[in-house]
């Protein structure tokens, strides 16, 4: 059985509101209710734990286990995993994407037993042309092949063997700069596979995100994206 880490720790600076993130108010409920009922729907979920600033511990949604986060996100992911009971294997989501939906939990699952990767990780192949700049942050020195790149996102999930090694054999440091967990098992030589998640999944950053989420929530069997 699965248990499934929701990271809700974060200030939310950009998006400019007095409360963190992950309880400002999208379509009447906080963020963060909207990944713990996505996950409450997944079967093989038995545990949701999630972690909040320390002084929001009492708004976790009912039925789950909060923690206190840390500073950087993957110290929140690592005080959510010490937390959790023994399930196996781990769902790590951001509740600044509360669109995702059961569905795609259950296929991240699904896609983790069929392949024997280390680790399953939502994605959207990348629309735009990628290129890299030098150290004056703005000339060019390459174009990346777009046919290969991915935008990463969450969920992500692992083998609970590799994810508690790759938290755990690295520094503070590394610890302190990943934005990703999977980047942290690559790190350690795992193998990561992405995984479609198509184009709803968007992450809340800005107010205008905010605003996109709760129009794809109006539509959500319509035709928006
Ligand atoms: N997160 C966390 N603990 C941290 C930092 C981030 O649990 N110390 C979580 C956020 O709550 C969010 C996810 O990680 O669900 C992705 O982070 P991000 O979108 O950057 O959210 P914030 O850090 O809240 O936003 P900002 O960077 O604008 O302050
Ligand atoms: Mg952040």
């Amino acid at each position: 059985m699965a248990v499934a880490l929701v990271v809700a720790a974060g200030r939310g600076e950009r998006l400019g509101s007095e409360r963190p993130k992950a309880l400002v108010s999208l379509a009447g409920r906080p963020m963060v209710d909207w990944s713990v009922e996505a996950l409450r729907s997944v079967a093989a979920v038995k545990e949701i734990v999630v972690a909040l600033p320390a002084q929001a511990l009492a708004a976790a949604p009912a039925g789950t286990v909060a923690v206190a986060g840390g500073e950087a996100r993957s110290q929140s992911v690592l005080a959510a995993l010490r937390r959790a009971g023994q399930g196996d294997p781990v769902i790590v989501h951001d509740a600044a994407r509360p669109l995702a939906p059961a569905e795609l939990f259950e296929r991240a699952l699904e896609e983790l037993a069929r392949s024997g990767a280390d680790a399953v990780i939502a994605a959207a192949p990348v629309s735009d042309t990628v290129k890299e700049v030098g150290e004056d942050g703005r000339t060019v020195q390459r174009t990346l092949d777009r046919s290969r790149l991915w935008a990463v996102q969450t969920p992500q999930v692992f083998r609970r063997a590799t994810l508690e090694r790759a938290l755990s054999e690295v520094s503070e440091e590394v610890l302190a700069r990943a934005t990703d967990d999977a980047w942290l098992v690559e790190y350690i030589g795992g193998t990561v596979q992405v995984l479609d998640a198509g184009p709803r999944n968007i992450k809340v950053t800005t107010p205008t995100d905010l605003r996109l989420a709760e129009l794809i929530l109006a539509d959500r069997h319509g035709s928006i994206g």
